[in-house]
């Protein structure tokens, strides 16, 4: 290595060991911001960069948007140094950018980057020497070395270069992904390990000391695709077992048979067994969404990803269903669904989180809907829910006390805060999806 690398690539370490790198994290959503927030806590001055001028302005004055981060958290920060912009020149200021933007599909179920090739085109004129840059996007394999190193080799004026080994000059790349799991406490952030691939070793070395200052292990692999492939398999290991368990749910209604009753059961071996629950569908950013990454990347290669296309089979039919089961259960009771007032309870895609991306909530109040139904919601965290990417549904939450006045009431997402005896207790009907009402015997529960 030429002396004056080895003197940037060490200076950097050095920064990093004694906290004084600058770091910026782009994209201030639930990945982002708790990242910058951690930095934070370690003493880092971070600075997080985001296109919605509201969430900058919210960050910038001590204000959160996000339920389970408390604004004393952000007003802490900020007192560390936090401190948010949509000014992509702070770029150049930066030792190290993390990019966590969304990567969602399109309308035709393909994979659509323009988030990530839209930051990385604004990163790039601002790039300098010596900097690293690091991915957090959820992807299929060969992102980071076909999309996100050709876009910052071109979009710079300098003609920099990303630097592949010790002995050249240039930028560092690397990708790493994000493992969070929303509303699970039972894991603290620090002792998630961090998988980590760098475009060459000194790209690893340096990102992998970035993280090793806010995690307890980070995990080396040998390459960007490496890590990339290792997140999608981890979404698509949920997704093939969730879509499992859904099919199997069917079966055992029709055989008579409580699914949650065998889950409970085959979990008690030590062994060999994970337990994934049932439910009306998938939702989040993540479990229905990452593995159509791989099967629209698998198809360069001619390969056909069965178990995904399966999987997603299964769980994308799940809402209709619910409907179904809804429209049995009412009928039983003499009613038709046309005409019927219901109440959907929870809208977030799983149990006490503020999201409701691809939430299966919002299919089923869609197709309650379709099928003339007049449809309101509940959930303690939203007090609207207005126009989504797929849905236009503008409506407000209904209040609790208001059930008596429905004809069925859907258990869609089982937050801990409802009380599920009185829910039974003033509903004519309930559909339960989730088996909230388990251990509540009563005529009026229907479980589906
Ligand atoms: N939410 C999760 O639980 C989770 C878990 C693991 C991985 N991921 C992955 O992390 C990534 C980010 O997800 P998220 O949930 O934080 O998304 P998010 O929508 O909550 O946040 C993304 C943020 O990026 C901002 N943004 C978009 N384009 C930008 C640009 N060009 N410049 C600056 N900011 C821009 C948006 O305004 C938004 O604030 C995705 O790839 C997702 O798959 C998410």
């Amino acid at each position: 290595m030429a002396d004056t690398l080895v003197d940037t690539t060490s200076e950097l370490l050095q920064r990093i060991e004694s906290r004084t790198a600058r770091i910026g994290i782009v994209g201030m959503g639930y990945v982002g911001l708790p990242l910058a927030l951690l930095f934070s806590e370690e003493r880092f001055h971070i600075t997080g960069f985001d296109i919605d001028s509201r969430k900058v302005d919210t960050l910038n004055n001590n204000g959160s948007y996000i339920v389970r981060i408390p604004a004393t958290e952000i007003a802490r920060a900020r007192e560390k140094g936090f401190t948010a912009t949509s000014e992509y020149d702070k770029i150049s200021e930066m030792d190290a950018v993390i990019i966590c933007v969304p990567t969602p599909l399109d309308e035709y179920h393909e994979p659509d980057l323009s988030y990530v090739t839209g930051t990385v085109s604004s990163i790039a004129p601002h790039l300098r020497e010596g900097q690293l840059i690091i991915l957090e996007s959820t992807t299929y394999p060969g992102t980071t070395e076909e999309v996100v190193v050709p876009l910052l080799e071109q979009g710079n004026a300098a003609g920099l270069r990303v630097a592949r080994d010790a002995a050249s000059q240039g930028f560092y790349v690397a990708f790493s992904p994000e493992r969070e799991d929303p509303g699970n406490d039972t894991v603290a952030r620090r002792d998630i390990p961090k998988v980590v691939g760098g475009c060459g070793p000194v790209a690893l070395e340096l990102a992998s000391a970035v993280y090793a200052t806010i995690f307890n292990r980070v995990v080396p692999v040998s390459s960007p695709a490496a890590a990339e492939m290792t997140k999608l398999l981890e979404n698509i290991y949920r997704c093939v077992n969730i879509a499992l368990v859904n099919e199997l749910k069917q079966l055992c209604m029709r055989m008579n048979i409580d699914i949650f009753e065998v889950i409970d059961a085959a979990r008690t071996k030590p062994f060999g067994f994970q337990a994934f629950y049932p439910g009306p569908g998938l939702g989040g950013h993540c479990i229905p969404i990452d593995p159509f990454y791989l099967s629209w990347k698998a198809k360069e290669f001619d390969f056909h990803t069965r178990f995904i296309e399966l999987a997603g089979q299964v769980n994308l039919a799940m809402p209709y269903f619910v409907v179904e089961n809804i429209i049995e259960a009412m009928s039983q009771r003499g009613k038709p669904l046309h005409g019927s007032r219901v109440l959907v309870l929870g809208v977030a895609y799983k149990r006490d989180i503020d999201d409701l991306r691809e939430s299966p909530s919002l299919t089923i109040i869609e197709l309650l809907q379709k099928r003339g139904a007049h449809v309101e919601y509940n959930d303690p965290f939203f007090a609207s829910v207005g126009r989504g990417r797929k849905y236009a549904l503008d409506m407000t939450n209904t209040p609790l006390d208001r059930i008596p006045e429905f004809d069925c009431v859907v258990i869609a997402t089982d937050h801990s805060q409802y009380d599920y005896s009185e829910i039974v207790e003033k509903a004519k009907l309930v559909v339960d999806t989730r088996n909230a009402t388990k251990g509540i015997e009563a005529a009026n529960i229907v479980r589906c």
